[in-house]
């Protein structure tokens, strides 16, 4: 079996069901977790699934996650608009780095359309719900040559 694949999620998220859901879906976090370990599982892969509201633990999962993971799927939340350290953290990575929303950063106002992370990834998915996230495992078999099973 690869390594994990790490899932990082960033400030506020562990509010999603009760946080603003016209625009974040009424899943929790537990529920998104849920989907994709089943979709992981399905796919043979690992996950190691984590949220914070802390920047310096984010900073620290990634600097941790060196040789220790097969990819990297992170919703930043806020930290994606604010943070060059997250960037820089990223780049010290040499697996895929996944960038996800769960809403479409696009429609919303001008602050949420730039992301100092998207230098670092691969490929970002937005505006899917939790939906977003299973893209993401996909995306991430798909780039390690795993094929899915249905
Ligand atoms: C978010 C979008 C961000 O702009 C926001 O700060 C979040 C969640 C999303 O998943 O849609 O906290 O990353």
């Amino acid at each position: 079996m690869p390594l994990p694949v790490l899932v990082l999620n960033g400030p506020n998220l562990n509010m999603l069901g009760v946080r603003q859901p016209e625009v974040y879906g009424r899943q929790t976090l537990a529920d998104i977790e849920a989907d994709c370990r089943a979709r992981a599982g399905a796919l043979g892969l690992e996950i190691d699934f984590r949220q914070t509201n802390s920047e310096a633990e984010l900073l620290g999962w990634v600097h941790a996650s060196r040789g220790q993971a097969s990819a990297v799927v992170i919703n930043p939340a806020a930290f994606t608009h604010t943070s060059i350290a997250l960037l820089d953290a990223l780049l010290l990575l040499d697996v895929p780095v996944i960038e996800v929303h769960l809403s479409n950063v696009h429609r919303r106002e001008a602050f949420r359309r730039h992301s100092y992370v998207s230098q670092a990834a691969q490929g970002v998915i937005c505006g899917f719900g939790g939906q977003s996230y299973i893209l993401a495992i996909d995306a991430v078999a798909s780039i390690l040559g795993i094929a899915p099973e249905n």
